[in-house]
């Protein structure tokens, strides 16, 4: 498989990380292409925990050359943050990670901006990771945002930035009564940044594209989920790309038809940080239980994360958006404990059932779940190391997961260890 697409099919928060090192043993370019540090994606290396929030996940393979594409927002102060953990744990990233000089940068007041839109926003929070997500993109969009390739020329740097500080500090200070920031420290930190970024610097669709011609096995990581998608989540409680596979295209410069393999994640439930619906979520013991089980919070902003059963209507919705070949089922150990699960396969609204996922917002909060109900295995899973060592019930379960979303289970994950991750 030269290139695969690996993307999260449920909101975010699926496991892609453990996935992604899974796949980067036989991976030799992993890729991110859209979002930035929101992304929390949670590896174990032999009981030690990373999390990595910007660098793609198969950076922890020490011979993957790892990609940061065009598609993301890109936070230097992040960044380098990371870079210094991960020399902290003796991973060297020296000559294998590159960073598309046309990446837009985050800058402080784009943090700023975010945090203090969602301080006032009343009824009206995303529940953004504050991260500045949001704002980067709009000034990509709006066409005054600032790259890497016009970070590394200090005239272009210092004329866009005086611009778009200008106006950043007005909303700060008229809409938002939050102190401005100074031009000098924010342009000081900028070049210094810079300095620190030229070696990363490059055109990654050219190395990328020579990379799949010469058919290495590239991975292409995707963050957040489908759910969360700018034109195709629960708008407006999504965040501001694509993680869908059409990300994956112009997040990277790879052409569409350079993809032969699209993996979706989910987990074996389903989780949702952040504001908006969320129709198959257990806001009682239910969903306490599967939060207490799966240690489901954030792990960039360490907030609980909502749970609740898994959702077939929002999976096949996902597989079709993204053309899943496969799915990843993630967690699936979660649920031994439990004596029954369930599974939920339309919603009622006001004007009947619906086996589709609406795009009215309205609609969709007024979902109610309808569910059919599986007997548990009860029994612990985390030892099993093929599909057939899995109890007979956690088996049917896995069926019908299929069978309800349309799409093959290929991998399963029984516990948070590189090795507790099957191939079915
Ligand atoms: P933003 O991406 O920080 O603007 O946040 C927008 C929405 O996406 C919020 O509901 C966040 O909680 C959610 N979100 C962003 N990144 C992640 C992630 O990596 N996992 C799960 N949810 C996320």
């Amino acid at each position: 498989m030269s290139v695969q697409l690996i993307v999260g099919a449920q909101w975010g928060d699926e496991g892609k990380g453990q996935i992604v090192d899974r796949l980067s043993e036989n991976a030799e370019v992993v890729v991110r292409y859209q979002g930035g540090a929101n992304a929390g994606h949670t590896v174990y290396v032999n009981g030690e925990k990373f999390i990595l929030h910007l660098l793609p996940s198969g950076i922890l393979h020490r011979e993957v050359l790892c990609v940061i594409g065009n598609g993301l927002v890109f936070d230097p102060a992040a960044f380098f943050e990371e870079l210094g953990f991960l020399k902290e744990n003796n991973i060297s990233v020296d000559g294998r990670l590159k960073i598309s000089d046309r990446v837009h940068i985050i800058f402080p007041y784009h943090k700023k901006l975010d945090q203090a839109r969602e301080s006032k926003a009343g009824g009206n929070k995303i529940g953004t990771t504050g991260r500045g997500i949001g704002p980067a993109y709009v000034d990509k969009f709006n066409r005054n945002g600032i790259r890497l390739a016009e970070m590394l020329d200090d005239y272009s740097l210092k004329q866009r930035l005086e611009q778009n500080l200008d106006l950043a500090n007005r909303i700060l200070v008229d809409d938002y009564h939050e102190p401005p920031l100074s031009f000098v420290s924010v342009f000081e930190e900028s070049k210094k940044f810079a300095d620190r970024l030229k070696p990363f610097a490059a055109d990654t669709a050219i190395i990328l594209n020579d990379a799949w011609k010469s058919e290495k096995n590239i991975l292409l990581e995707g963050a957040q989920g489908a759910l969360l998608d700018i034109d195709f989540g629960t708008y407006p409680f999504v965040t501001s790309s694509n993680p869908t596979c059409g990300g994956a295209v112009t997040g990277t410069g790879l052409p569409a038809s350079a993809i032969e393999d699209v993996l979706g994640v989910m987990k074996a439930y389903c989780t949702r940080v952040g504001g908006g619906p969320f129709p198959s979520e257990e806001e009682n013991e239910t969903g306490e239980r599967l939060r207490e089980a799966g240690q489901e919070y954030g792990a960039t902003t360490g907030r609980p994360r909502r749970c609740g059963w898994f959702d077939v209507v929002s999976a096949r919705y996902s597989a079709r958006i993204n053309g899943l070949n496969a799915i990843a089922l993630t967690k699936l150990d979660v649920l031994d404990s439990f004596e029954k699960i369930k599974i939920c396969t339309s919603y009622t609204t006001a004007d009947g059932e619906l086996t589709e996922f609406p795009a009215n917002l309205r609609v969709l909060q007024d979902c109610k779940p309808n569910y059919i109900e599986v007997d548990g295995w009860q029994t612990e899973i985390s030892t099993c190391r093929s599909f057939g060592d899995l109890p007979e019930k956690a088996q049917k379960y896995v069926g019908m997961l299929e069978e309800l979303s349309g799409v093959p289970v290929r991998y399963i994950s029984v516990g948070v260890e590189r090795e507790q991750t099957i191939q079915k």
